[in-house]
């Protein structure tokens, strides 16, 4: 949620930092802005829309300097508009600075500085902070004002901030993420690593209540109390192609497609002899009951997590919605363990989640893709995903892989306390990736039945079992990309409302699996036929009757029950992403959305 660049150095600054804000454009996109210090006075340049905007502006070019900064917005208070948009300065226009996060008491600040003068524009929590620094500044003490001003503030901010007489670029954090880029003879800031890749692969994470002051040469990191901290440089495994589209129209699509090559890499070395190697402290013998917390895909994921792990471990297992879990007064401690499943590793309110069930005594444990994110810093253990990093807005490689992990999990939880894995899954399980590729080969087929249900206004996504959680990511995605109404149920619910919706031109999406609900979804389709329903089945069967009630089939490969989630979800990824394609929607950029929502 929102984007943050920072640049010291000699290069071009305006270039580095457009270069970075394009690539976290999925943080946000309804505005952006830049600003630099050009001998002693600070310029910037702000405009409403997408990042292309600023980079169209003739002014863009003069944003040249040996410092900057830069912000791509995802609004939260105010209207997106240039005002609204960052850089937001000091009343002398001498500060400059970028927020992501949310500033909670700024009403308060903002009136005490009204009422002491201070001249406010924008309708922003984040200019209260360029005001506060104004009002500690007192020549040359630009760091101490920055460290008074961060005291005021109650909420979650990442700062990158320069000032016109500094020659010091200053980077803070306090709950939204924040990486310094280690280069030589220059320094970075971004929010995340795609930001800085192309210029160093050397990071620090800056922890809570840290900054960091830049020089071309030198990064001091400190504590508030000022107490300098040596803080650990990590070498990134990305490479810059994974950040980029490589031929693909979309990060999306190339997101999907890179889902065999991801699955293999989330399994890789963590099955030896069929057996599975987790380096994982937890003892399932110890463990009362399991809670899956999450948001979006990544609880999608974690309702399939829920499926496998009883069924192998035979442990009760709770799915939350993270927001929801927090604020329930949940009955979690000793004896108990949270998993947080997170992409971005960032998501506010999953963070927040573990820290409250740490809390209350109980152990944590992190699914996550992004190393080093708050996440993975803040759980005991973390299973990482390899997945490589996920640019496009609708998450994809990032479920099936989070899926894979939760199962990777189950199969060792369930080894370790004694159960039998069934060799059948894990040979099943390797073949996956293959499975993929064969839907992968038949998008055009998928991209033919989008066309016929292009136009339609609403939709209705039903499965059972571990494919309800499918059904309800499958609806999820066309609605996020599309902006077509679309509802995931359960099919044993569907007489219980859904069917009111049916009527000639209602899409139903049915997942229709070779085990023991199938007769039982092949009489709810029925009952959608009779009401003139359309109806898609994405199938592992080769039926007369399934045949006879669908309008369109995804035929999909046979494999083992708890592993069909990981098929059926493919082509509802693919099916949405051309419904969305021939709307003419920039899927990799949805409406509204973010991928990663750091603030509650
Ligand atoms: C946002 C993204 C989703 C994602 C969700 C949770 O809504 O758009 O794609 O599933 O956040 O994010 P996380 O990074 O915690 O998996």
């Amino acid at each position: 949620m929102c984007g943050i660049t920072g640049y010291i150095g000699s290069k071009k600054t305006y270039e580095v930092l457009l270069d970075g804000l394009r690539r976290l454009e999925y943080r946000g996109y309804d505005s952006s802005g830049i600003a630099v210090q050009v001998g002693n006075s600070i310029k910037f340049l702000k405009r409403k829309g997408k990042i292309i905007e600023l980079e169209k502006s003739p002014e863009i070019k003069n944003m040249v300097g040996t410092m900057g900064i830069s912000h791509t917005r995802w609004a939260t208070h105010g209207i997106p508009n240039e005002i609204n948009a960052h850089p937001h300065l000091d009343c002398k226009k001498e500060i400059a600075l970028v927020h992501n996060g949310i500033i909670e008491n700024y009403h308060q600040l903002k009136e005490k500085l009204v009422r002491e003068g201070h001249k406010f524009i924008s309708a922003t929590d984040t200019e209260v902070v360029a005001h506060l620094i104004e009002k500690y500044y007192k020549k040359n003490n630009f760091e101490s004002a920055v460290v008074r001003a961060i005291e005021d503030i109650h909420g979650s901010f990442a700062l990158a901030i320069i000032h016109k007489d500094s020659e010091k670029l200053i980077a803070a954090r306090r709950g939204s993420p924040l990486i310094i880029g280690v280069g030589r003879n220059e320094n970075f800031i971004g929010s995340d690593v795609p930001a800085i890749l192309k210029f160093t692969k050397k990071v620090i994470y800056l922890n809570d209540d840290e900054i960091a002051i830049l020089s071309p040469n030198n990064i001091i990191v400190k504590n508030l109390q000022g107490k300098i901290i040596r803080p650990k440089v990590n070498e990134i495994k990305w490479s810059l192609d994974q950040i980029e589209k490589g031929g693909f129209k979309h990060f999306m699509l190339k997101e999907i497609f890179e889902q065999p090559q991801a699955i293999s890499n989330a399994l890789s070395a963590r099955i030896i002899n069929n057996k599975i190697k987790l380096d994982l402290k937890i003892n399932p013998k110890n463990l009362q009951r399991i809670f899956l917390v999450a948001c979006g895909t990544a609880w999608h994921a974690g309702l399939v997590g829920k499926y496998i792990i009883e069924k192998l471990t035979r442990k009760s297992v709770e799915v939350d919605i993270a927001s929801e879990f927090r604020y329930r007064n949940p009955i979690i401690g000793k004896g108990d363990l949270l998993i947080a499943v997170s992409q971005s590793g960032e998501t506010a309110d999953t963070l927040e989640s573990i820290k409250l069930a740490k809390h209350q005594g109980a152990k944590t444990l992190g699914i996550v893709n992004a190393v080093g994110s708050s996440i993975a810093r803040e759980v005991d253990e973390v299973i990482y995903l390899q997945a490589g990093p996920e640019i496009g807005v609708a998450s994809t490689k990032a479920f099936t892989c989070q899926v894979i992990c939760l199962l990777l999990f189950a199969l060792y939880m369930g080894e370790k306390g004694g159960n039998k894995i069934e060799k059948i899954v894990i040979k099943d399980l390797q073949a996956l990736p293959k499975l993929i590729k064969k839907i992968l080969s038949k998008s055009k087929d998928i991209q033919k039945i989008a066309k016929k249900y292009v136009n339609a206004q609403s939709s209705l996504y039903l499965g059972r079992g571990i494919n309800f959680p499918i059904a309800l990511e499958g609806a999820l995605k066309l609605k996020e990309i599309s902006y077509i109404h679309a509802e995931g149920y359960p099919a044993g619910e569907m007489k219980h409302g859904p069917i009111a919706l049916v009527d000639e031109k209602l899409p139903v999406i049915f997942i229709a699996n070779d085990d023991h609900t199938l007769e039982k979804i092949i009489s709810n389709m029925e009952e959608i036929k009779a009401r003139q329903g359309k109806i898609i089945t994405v199938t592992n069967v080769a039926a007369e009757k399934i045949k006879k009630v669908s309008d369109d089939i995804i035929g999909v490969p046979k494999t083992s029950e708890i592993i069909s989630a990981l098929i059926n979800v493919v082509p509802l990824q693919i099916l949405a992403y051309y419904v969305a394609d021939l709307r003419g929607i920039d899927m990799d950029k949805p409406r509204n959305l973010a991928k990663s929502v750091t603030v509650e």
